[in-house]
């Protein structure tokens, strides 16, 4: 069943096994068609594993050479997220992609763009390797990043499914951009690529000043120690958190009237999946972790 057996309030479809919004049928074909430069860089991820904010903000900073000011204007209007026009209700009927990607004119080059399709997916001159725009994947422990989708699921789609019966719809690649592994597979095995870098959610809480460095220099972009303590410091969680321009604040707003407790950034620890999956659950996880990469040589 398209919509998940029911258990989201949200319009999906399938499309070569992933879960995906139900607009990215439409929006594929589109962007199949369109010219994409190999001068931008696009930044992936499964849903909240810490691109949507944190390595945009990042990468957008260094392509712009620290422009603060610039950087008061909202993240979504800095940015291009390609599934952009799927977002709101994830509702087919007003899509606009190509429009989405025209105002791209009015954008600085080089563009970034996010998106979190996977790899197999993203328009085809990328994904059959004709060009090699820069792409930085970023992965998050799965356990924490399960539930990150959950608290969000609640504060933007209102899920009426209790935590437990939200995991075993996440184990069974239900949850929108499922299923988990082989999206993250799909940029893992392209990791050696020279134009593909991959990260870690858990390397950028822990040495969030390398990330910048490795990231910098990917971008061909040289930052002294004393730009790197700068930047470290506009990335760190707290800065962050209350950044209105990277909050989207224009979307969430209104939903916080009715879930006041609703955050896009929201609490931004590594484990916090300890906190509340039992420990049956977090079991179930690791089994099925155990088993998606016996095969693979991801490290976890
Ligand atoms: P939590 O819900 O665990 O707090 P994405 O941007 O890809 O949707 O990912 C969202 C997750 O990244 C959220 O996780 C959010 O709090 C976290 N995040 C955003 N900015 C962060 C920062 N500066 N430091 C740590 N985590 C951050």
């Amino acid at each position: 069943n398209s919509d998940s057996d029911g258990k989201f309030p949200l319009n999906l479809t399938i499309i070569d096994g992933f879960t995906l919004p139900k607009g990215c049928e439409e929006m594929k074909e589109q962007y199949d068609y369109l010219e994409f430069s190999e001068e931008d860089v696009w930044i992936c991820s499964f849903p909240r594993s810490g691109c949507s904010t944190w390595m945009q903000e990042m990468v957008w900073m260094i392509v712009n050479d620290f422009d603060f000011k610039g950087a008061e204007t909202p993240i979504h209007e800095r940015c291009l997220f390609l599934e952009k026009t799927t977002l709101q209700i994830y509702n087919s009927s007003r899509i606009n992609p190509i429009e989405n990607i025209q105002n791209r004119k009015d954008l600085k080059n080089p563009l970034v763009f996010k998106t979190h399709l996977p790899f197999t997916l993203l328009p085809k001159q990328i994904s059959s390797g004709e060009k090699k725009p820069k792409i930085i994947y970023v992965a998050r422990d799965v356990k924490d990043t399960c539930v990150s989708y959950y608290h969000y699921g609640k504060f933007v789609w209102d899920y009426k499914t209790d935590f437990n019966e939200y995991c075993d719809l996440f184990l069974r690649g239900k949850a929108p951009y499922s299923p988990y592994w082989n999206h993250v597979l799909s940029y893992w095995q392209m990791r050696h690529n020279p134009n593909i870098l991959f990260l870690r959610y858990e390397e950028m809480k822990s040495d969030l000043g390398g990330v910048i460095r490795r990231v910098s220099q990917f971008l061909h972009k040289s930052l002294t120690d004393e730009q790197i303590k700068i930047l470290s410091h506009h990335l760190d969680f707290e800065s962050m958190k209350k950044n209105p321009a990277v909050n989207y604040e224009a979307f969430y707003e209104p939903l916080r009237k009715l879930r006041p407790e609703g955050r896009f950034i929201r609490k931004g620890t590594v484990g916090d999946h300890k906190t509340i999956m039992s420990l049956d659950m977090q079991k179930k996880f690791d089994d099925w972790i155990e088993s998606s990469i016996q095969d693979t040589d991801y490290a976890v």
